[in-house]
């Protein structure tokens, strides 16, 4: 297993999973893409994961962000699992869950972390762009169920900075005032920031959000 780091290419796999074998690479084509894993099947907490998921397929689709599950559990337990999530969660799960029963790709992406449990994962996220590089990676344990408003949020945020010379600051919400890179000179904002700026401090600049008419 090879340590991933943000910027690193997304390791490529080919994958069992719910909707059929998927090589990710060409599964994910020219859209962003959210790998994550959770412990197992037929679990409470991966239940109303999912399930939540599934009634964001909206908000992932107009971010243009393709969305893959993963378990060690096999494709037949994840076919009746998807039945009671949409039972239970009041859904259509429409995204893959990849069936990693030899744990290739769990391996690949170092989701087990035996001193938390020796054979299921963790609850991994990695948000990758459309170039294929990771760009953010989070790890929760069994216990805690993600917050997929802050996953949307995070997408956000690295959509917005990959295109515009800006950052978001702490609790920044999508249509909220954003920081001026470092590496811009105060001289040269008006030019490339023409809604105007705020000198809070000479190193702290706050814009208006670029991308919003
Ligand atoms: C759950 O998804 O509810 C869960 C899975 C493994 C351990 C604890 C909770």
């Amino acid at each position: 297993m090879a340590t991933i780091r943000l910027g690193d290419e997304a390791p490529n796999f080919t994958a069992e999973t719910s909707e059929g074998t998927i090589n990710f690479h060409e599964w994910l084509g020219d859209s962003w893409g959210i790998l994550f894993s959770h412990p197992a099947d037929y679990t409470p907490v991966c239940t109303t994961e999912l399930g939540t998921v599934a009634r964001y397929t909206d908000e992932f689709k107009k971010r243009n962000v393709k969305v893959v599950a993963l378990s060690v559990d096999g494709v037949e337990s994840h076919h009746g699992w998807i039945k009671d999530i949409n039972e239970t969660q009041n859904t259509t799960v429409n995204f893959p869950i990849i069936a990693d029963e030899d744990g290739k790709v769990s391996e690949l992406y170092d989701m087990i972390h035996p001193n938390a449990d020796s054979k299921l994962t963790v609850r991994s996220v990695f948000v990758i762009d459309n170039n294929k590089k990771v760009k953010l990676m989070i790890t929760y344990p069994a216990s805690t169920g993600r917050n997929f408003d802050e996953l949307l949020r995070v997408v956000d945020s690295l959509q917005l900075t990959a295109y515009h010379k800006v950052a978001t600051p702490a609790n920044w919400q999508n249509g909220d005032d954003c920081v001026v890179v470092p590496a811009i000179a105060t001289a040269d904002i008006p030019a490339i920031f023409p809604k105007g700026f705020t000198e809070v401090k000479p190193y702290l600049r706050m814009t208006p959000q670029p991308n919003l008419d």
